[in-house]
């Protein structure tokens, strides 16, 4: 198993902990029966996550002697919603859950982002520790503390900051990971290729097979390459002033696509699609070296990523959508582009006529 450490602030006197190990259901129950985080905890999962890893979490935590409970919502998207806060708010409520508990996010991005957000209101707060089970959640929502739930204008609209208590996660857990998910989670690692140094994307390049065939060493290691990348930028700007809106790689497009696909076009191929045309804008605007552009096209191709738009989606659509974007500022959408792979930086804005043509260009 191995572990790294979140450091909040230059004292270093705010920290938690991320652990990655195969197979280490039950010795994530012990680190957290040995923690003292709280007296008691609870597990907030969604219906899909709960027969495969909720109870087994549950007994591996009572077996311990740590007075725990779980409760479960629907899986999907569609439970990041107000409601959801208010149903697992009530359910918190009747199971006298108070002040000395600790909610256990269990699950994907919408266990993660919810549980999170919801442990951050709930009695004006309560520790929350992240147990990741999908790869995106593993390389991505899972560390750096944004909480969210969606409302009907767009995702992700309702939030905090608020930082986990620990971040503990099973690789074996990818193993019932289905695909789309399992590729939604390829492309945030393809996101941290680009975005740092070359080192993780010619790692990659030369892992195709190994990940596509989930193997489970190498996974080990692209993951823990990963945490320590996001650690490292979340350390330096946990509230996103400035250098962590490069994890925003790709994902200024990517969800205009996924809203204006309603939702179809999944995450993954979405911001792949997105990083493609951060690529070429890149490769106009900043002289980013054409042979950087088609290994990042490449690699999406070899692992099986989507590299077009669907013909049903309209431009008019997606542009409309990126002028509501919500990290738009006044009229001006940034967008994170590359010098070359691993050298990221925040523009100033595309012009509209050169966006519209980078789209159009990238029609299936
Ligand atoms: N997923 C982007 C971030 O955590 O900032």
């Amino acid at each position: 198993m191995k572990k790294m450490k979140v450091y909040l602030d230059r004292k270093q006197s705010q920290s938690y902990e991320i652990c990655i190990g195969y197979d280490i259901l039950d010795r994530i129950a012990m680190m957290i029966a040995n923690s003292r985080i709280a007296a008691r905890y609870v597990i907030v999962t969604d219906d899909c996550v709960r027969p495969l890893y909720g109870e087994t979490l549950l007994s591996h935590l009572t077996k311990m002697g740590v007075k725990a409970d779980l409760i479960a919502f629907p899986t999907g998207e569609r439970s990041k919603n107000f409601q959801s806060v208010l149903d697992l708010s009530g359910k918190l409520l009747d199971l006298g859950v108070d002040r000395k508990s600790a909610l256990i996010a269990l699950g994907g991005g919408v266990a993660g982002d919810l549980t999170g957000f919801v442990a951050s209101i709930y009695m004006r707060g309560l520790p929350c520790i992240q147990v990741p089970t999908t790869l995106v959640a593993q390389v991505d929502s899972s560390i750096g503390g944004k909480t969210a739930i969606d409302l009907p204008q767009g995702k992700n609209l309702l939030g905090t900051f608020y930082q986990p208590a620990g971040v503990f996660m099973d690789i074996k857990c990818l193993e019932s990971l289905p695909e789309t998910e399992y590729l939604n989670g390829l492309a945030e690692l393809v996101k941290y290729g680009i975005i740092d140094g070359e080192a993780l994307f010619q790692q990659l390049e030369g892992g195709v097979d190994s990940i596509r065939s989930r193997n489970r060493q190498f996974l080990g290691k692209i993951i823990h390459t990963a945490c320590t990348i996001k650690k490292g930028i979340v350390e330096m700007d946990e509230r996103e002033q400035g250098l962590r809106r490069i994890l925003n790689f790709g994902h200024t497009l990517g969800h205009a696509l996924e809203a204006a696909s309603g939702y179809r076009l999944s995450h993954g191929n979405a911001v792949a699609v997105g990083m493609i045309a951060a690529a070429q804008l890149s490769q106009t605007l900043y002289g980013l070296h054409g042979e950087d552009r088609e290994r990042i096209e490449g690699l999406m191709a070899l692992l099986g990523l989507a590299c077009r738009i669907p013909k049903d989606i309209t431009t008019e659509d997606i542009l409309s959508r990126l002028r509501r974007d919500k990290k738009k500022e006044g009229d001006t959408i940034h967008f994170v582009m590359l010098k070359k792979i691993g050298l990221p930086f925040v523009n100033g804005g595309v012009p509209d006529d050169l966006l519209r043509k980078t789209i159009e260009g990238l029609r299936g």
